[in-house]
């Protein structure tokens, strides 16, 4: 196998570096995080480093890189204790992927790339017309990670909604269906296919 040694990253350039370590953790969920700034912006960027935390209360996490290199969405979400997360498909990749890009404050990214806004009473941030698997989650914890600066964003589900069809009747949301997709180092995007499902396992 090639072996690699934290000298050998360290000699790269850092987007060599970023790539290898960023594909190495395997595929990622793919979200728009939408929020809204104080003057009334709405705000749209790109994660994918997402995780469940739990399901009782119902907890998702996401990572926030440094705050002066990915400032927009952590100080709407500090500020208004509110976001959205929406999972992206394949006919908007090329425009979740622009929402990477660092707009100024008072540019929304959803006028940006031409993505439509949607508004619901039960959540004062904006969801992603477009996307079939939206959900406004209320900020509960911001941790930061010392060691690199980055921060883990802990939030609870407070409302979801999905696009029919996509609901199995024990609960299970059938992604691939909608043609969410998975994203792996900074650019790029995967469709998904089930391989199978699984009794839960006793040993
Ligand atoms: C595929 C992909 C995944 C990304 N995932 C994350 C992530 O999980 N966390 C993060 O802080 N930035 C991530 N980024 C970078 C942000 O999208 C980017 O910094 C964006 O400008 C943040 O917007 P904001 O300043 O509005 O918060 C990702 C970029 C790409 C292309």
């Amino acid at each position: 196998m090639q072996s690699f040694t934290p000298n050998t990253l360290a000699s790269w350039d850092r987007f060599t570096r970023g790539n290898f370590i960023n594909s190495l953790s395997g595929f990622k969920s793919t979200h728009l995080i939408g929020t809204t700034h104080e003057n009334g912006v709405y705000n749209l960027g790109l994660f994918h480093n997402v995780v469940h935390l739990g399901a009782d209360p119902a907890l998702v996490g996401f990572v926030n890189r440094p705050r002066e290199a990915a400032p927009h969405t952590l100080t709407n979400i500090e500020r208004s204790g509110w976001y959205t997360m929406n999972a992206v498909t394949e006919p908007m990749v090329a425009q979740a992927h622009q929402c990477s890009a660092k707009y100024p404050a008072e540019t929304s990214e959803f006028e940006a790339v031409r993505l439509e806004v949607l508004l619901r009473p039960e959540c004062p941030a904006p969801f992603v017309s477009a996307s079939p698997v939206q959900y406004a989650m209320q900020l509960v914890e911001v941790i930061p990670i010392r060691h690199n600066g980055t921060f883990l964003v802990v939030g609870e589900v407070k409302g979801v909604w999905l696009h029919p069809g996509l609901l199995g009747p024990d609960g299970f949301i059938e992604l691939e269906k909608a043609g969410v997709v998975t994203s792996s180092g900074i650019d790029s995007y995967h469709n998904t296919r089930l391989i199978s499902r699984f009794p839960y396992a006793k040993p």
